[in-house]
């Protein structure tokens, strides 16, 4: 198969947008377009101030800057960056359903399904069909039975190729990843996308498989690194009961090479677009297959995060005697970690909604999300009418005007400014006494005890 000229890939967010940008940026003499049916998405990727992006990655202005109208082109026409292309990522998103048969955890592929379908539809030339998305596995069976029963003689291969990064470092991770991992049956296609990496990652780091073990080695992924969160969490509310201190503890295990150190810190729970996701569609699969053992093995990570989110809230209500009605909560943060403006199942949006059950006024910062966002989050619970939301939540600018007057503090992004503030400053404008609950182990207990705040940490 000759190298491929022209990329094109359905679906312009989080994965899609940096995933691109840094192929292209990577292999100059390839034509990359990434389509998107969001037009206001797409008039974002092409502003010319790169402040705009309608993505926050460290670093990923400069990569666009150097790419975008070199070989890299972001465009709401779909039709003819199908048609034109060699190889074609679809990139597009795959919530959970929330409708019919495996409401609550099944993958929705109804958007993988159109882009198929618009592909079939369109395409006259051969193509490689890569998916980006992350999808059950074999669901590269569905596509190719689309693909080919269009009748117009074009050859499809499907490869499976996800993707690892994680946000608030896509751009690091895309340029120096773990592994690469291309499943495939057709060994010209997988070759045709192993050429694309190469141009800059290490041959050995480039894993092939078949299909369906590449469909599934994602959702894995995501269910190991979610599990660590949820079993050191699990271990950080025996610490508290213990005066055991969790950051000891992950420590003094993470030191054994056997167990590594990454994805120990304990946390008011795990948030994000996957893991729950991901690990909902896994122990649908399991369930599907009969496999109720394994299934419901994986479910317990995700009710652990649960019951995580629900005890912080509880902390601080028990802490504040029993009542929130009325009291100012500042929250620092509310996107899912730091470095991103991304919010989805944010643990901030439930622990908020727990306080607002209890007619708490919260007061939200965050340095990248907007109102706007936040709004959106808390309304789409549903849990109570836009009006309340409103009456009770406050997002403002500056962290300062959160935080003067606040009763408490909340510490639920662990964004790197929260430790810079002036806290002597913020203890004087506060209520007394003064309530810190730090979801992040992010703050420093001496000097804020010094200062006079009554300091809880998760897992202490
Ligand atoms: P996203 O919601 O940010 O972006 C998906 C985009 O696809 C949207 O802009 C949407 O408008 C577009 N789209 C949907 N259907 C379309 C169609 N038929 N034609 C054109 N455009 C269409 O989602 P994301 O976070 O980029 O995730 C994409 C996939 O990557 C998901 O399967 C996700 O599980 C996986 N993934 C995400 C991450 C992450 O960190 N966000 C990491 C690894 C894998
Ligand atoms: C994750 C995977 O890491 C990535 O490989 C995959 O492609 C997409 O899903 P992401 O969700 O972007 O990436 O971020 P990640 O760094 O994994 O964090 C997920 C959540 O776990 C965050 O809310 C984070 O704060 C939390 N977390 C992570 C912890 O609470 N403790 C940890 O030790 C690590």
């Amino acid at each position: 198969m000759n190298r491929v000229k022209k990329i094109t890939c359905i679906g312009a967010g989080y994965v899609g947008g940096p995933t691109m940008s840094v192929i292209a940026q990577k292999n100059p003499h390839v034509e990359v377009t990434v389509v998107d049916m969001n037009q206001t998405r797409i008039a974002a990727w092409n502003n010319d101030d790169l402040s705009q992006l309608p993505i926050y990655e460290p670093g990923l202005d400069a990569v666009v800057q150097e790419a975008r109208g070199r070989n890299l082109f972001f465009s709401t026409d779909v039709d003819k960056a199908i048609q034109e292309a060699d190889m074609i990522f679809i990139s597009v998103n795959t919530p959970t359903k929330t409708y019919g048969k495996g409401k609550g955890q099944a993958a929705d592929l109804k958007f993988i399904e159109l882009c198929a379908r618009q592909i079939a539809a369109v395409a006259s030339t051969d193509k490689i069909v890569v998916e980006k998305s992350t999808l059950p596995v074999r669901t590269a069976e569905a596509l190719k039975s689309i693909l080919d029963n269009t009748g117009n003689g074009v050859n499809f291969h499907i490869l499976s190729n996800p993707e690892f990064l994680a946000e608030g470092t896509a751009v690091a991770d895309l340029h120096n990843p773990d592994r690469v991992l291309i499943g495939g049956e057709n060994a010209a296609a997988i070759e045709a996308l192993v050429q694309v990496y190469e141009a800059w990652v290490p041959r050995e780091r480039i894993i092939t498989t078949n299909l369906w073990s590449s469909e599934l080695s994602k959702l894995v992924a995501n269910a190991f690194l979610a599990q660590r969160v949820s079993s050191i969490n699990s271990i950080s509310e025996l610490c508290e009961v213990t005066g055991a201190n969790v950051d000891d503890v992950s420590r003094a295990i993470g030191q054994d090479s056997r167990i590594g150190s990454k994805f120990l810190k304990a946390s008011v729970g795990f948030g994000g677009s996957c893991f729950q996701k991901d690990i909902l569609n896994l122990v649908y699969i399991a369930r599907s297959y009969n496999l109720y053992e394994v299934a419901n093995y994986w479910e317990q990570v995700i009710l652990l995060n649960d019951h995580q989110k629900t005890r912080f809230a509880e902390k601080i209500i028990k802490t504040m005697y029993n009542t929130v009605n009325g009291k100012d909560i500042a929250f620092l943060g509310w996107a899912f970690k730091k470095d991103t403006n991304d919010t989805r199942e944010s643990a901030a949006i439930h622990v908020a909604d727990h306080l607002l059950d209890e007619e708490a006024h919260v007061i939200v910062y965050d340095p990248k999300v907007t109102a706007e966002q936040v709004y959106r989050d808390l309304d789409y619970l549903g849990t109570r009418s836009p009006e309340d939301n409103r009456r009770l939540v406050n997002v403002v600018n500056d962290p300062y005007e959160a935080l003067d007057n606040a009763h408490a503090v909340a510490v639920l992004t662990e964004w790197d400014e929260f430790k810079t503030y002036d806290w002597a400053k913020v203890k004087a404008g506060m209520k007394r006494p003064s309530f810190v609950f730090d979801g992040r182990k992010l703050l420093d207990r001496q000097q804020l005890e010094a200062l006079g705040f009554d300091y809880y940490a998760i897992g202490e």
